[in-house]
């Protein structure tokens, strides 16, 4: 083991790992230590890796799973299709990378019917005091829920419909959804509680811009539930809010946290961030090893 060391950065979940270089080929033993620390805390945070290459983070981020290929594909990095660019930067008359969205709370590409294992976010540019990404961990949260809460949402499916969300809060902002990605993107049901596949433990997996509904419940009824969910999630004291320095990477379990994204000076400042997006697989009540 080449000895990497660990910092807590909140009492209930994330890991600082230091002492590990990402454009190094990890040995197996090391790589096995990590991703167990990723699975148990939730967040990974990487500092000073600043002289990586987008090859390098995709080949650090294919180590944990196959790697998705978004389905805004206006936003991919030219030569490299697993990375999704996020940034407010314009050249050429034109947005590089995903901008205006993710100030909500949410885990990527939940909508899908696999929805993503874990993202691997990098930050090449960034505001000095602003534009930090915040997190919360839904395993907290669900152990935070009264138990009557709890036993609710262990029986509940929710059902995600990402068009229906797009349309409503994103197609002014990014330009409407094409045919063929909306055929990518059904109307999906996944449990609202789901274990982890590689500890067992229960998290809340729920979304406020993507869950239309939960089965057997009207809209009404289901949006006033999952605002009280919601709620206990998104506690201030729960959140870890990440300052973002260039070379910082930030990796987040989408199995068991959320993720959002605080404002900044869109017009007069500039933030890239190279994010890549791990596989996953149908999220399950209970989990099948551990
Ligand atoms: C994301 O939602 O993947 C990006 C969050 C951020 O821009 O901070």
């Amino acid at each position: 083991m080449s000895g990497f060391k660990k910092r807590p950065l909140m009492s209930t979940f994330g890991l600082e790992l230091t002492g590990i270089d990402l454009s190094k080929p990890i040995a197996d033993e090391d790589f096995n230590a990590v991703r167990q620390n990723f699975s148990d805390a939730g967040i990974l945070l990487f500092r000073g890796q600043g002289h990586i290459s987008p090859a390098d983070q995709v080949n650090f981020s294919q180590r944990f799973g196959p790697l998705e290929e978004h389905v805004l594909t206006q936003f991919l990095l030219p030569g490299y299709p697993e990375i999704f660019v996020v940034s407010n930067i314009i050249e050429g008359g034109k947005h590089i990378g995903a901008h205006g969205g993710s100030k909500e709370y949410h885990s990527d590409l939940a909508y899908l019917e696999k929805p993503s294992l874990g993202s691997v976010f990098r930050c090449l540019e960034c505001p000095e005091s602003s534009g930090e990404t915040s997190f919360v961990s839904m395993a907290a949260a669900y152990d935070a829920l009264p138990k009557k809460l709890q036993g609710i949402f262990d029986e509940l499916d929710a059902v995600y419909d990402y068009a229906w969300s797009y349309d409503r809060r994103m197609a002014k902002i990014r330009g409407p959804l094409s045919e063929a990605q909306r055929a990518k993107t059904p109307p999906i049901v996944h449990p609202a509680v789901r274990a982890h596949p590689e500890t067992g433990r229960k998290s809340l997996f729920l979304s406020d811009i993507w869950v239309r509904h939960f089965v057997g419940m009207s809209e009404d009824d289901s949006q006033a539930l999952l605002a009280e969910a919601m709620e206990v999630a998104k506690r201030p004291d729960a959140e870890y809010k990440h300052s973002w320095r260039p070379g910082d990477i930030v990796m987040w379990d989408n199995r068991s946290t959320m993720h959002r994204a605080c404002p900044f000076d869109e017009k007069n400042t500039r933030r890239l961030m190279h994010r890549t997006t791990i596989k996953g697989d149908r999220p399950l009540r209970a989990a099948t090893k551990h």
